[in-house]
């Protein structure tokens, strides 16, 4: 089986439908953001702090390249895509799947985030809409679209599973 990387937004499920989907289909899951973590030896928000998003977004970008690329889930953060480099890498060697929320639903899902140094801003909504419709356009180059808004981490792993 060819790698699946899951895309979207901060807050769209990544991390725990790659987790189902990976137990589900019996290979293993890494997280982009935690062995980033590991490998830095800084939490997301002490990197964006101490080095900036340039430097974390080379350290994503330098990331992709090492992954294995056969029998795995890759959970990405929310701006892999921004770079078309990672968005090229990840449709010529995997499968790219989306996961779509509603920027309602996300600010509900975040609202007591602390943990996310993007959304360190005042108007959340408002960022997260912007956030969002800036990068939509790269979201939506996926191979697959599946919608999270409203629906159980069982819903959205049986629609992926059915697009495989
Ligand atoms: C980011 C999303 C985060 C993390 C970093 C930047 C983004 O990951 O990579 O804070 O640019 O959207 P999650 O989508 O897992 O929160």
């Amino acid at each position: 089986m060819k790698a699946i990387f899951l895309t979207g937004f901060m807050g769209a499920g990544k991390t725990s439908v790659g987790r189902q989907l990976a137990e589900r289909l019996g290979v293993s899951v890494v997280d982009t953001d935690e062995m980033i973590e590991q490998k830095v030896g800084k939490s997301i928000s002490e990197i964006f702090a101490s080095e900036g998003e340039s430097a974390f977004r080379k350290y994503e970008r330098e990331l992709l390249k090492t992954l294995p690329l056969q029998n795995i889930v890759v959970t990405t953060g929310g701006g892999m895509v921004i770079q078309k480099e990672n968005r090229d890498w990840m449709k010529k060697h995997g499968i790219v799947i989306y996961l779509h929320c509603e920027p309602e639903e996300i600010l509900r899902r975040l609202a007591g985030d602390e943990t996310r140094p993007l959304l360190k801003q005042h108007n959340k909504q408002e960022l997260i809409k912007r956030l969002l419709t800036e990068r939509m356009p790269y979201y939506q180059e996926a191979h697959f679209i599946v919608n999270t808004t409203h629906r159980t981490m069982a819903e959205v792993v049986d629609d992926i599973v059915a697009a495989l």
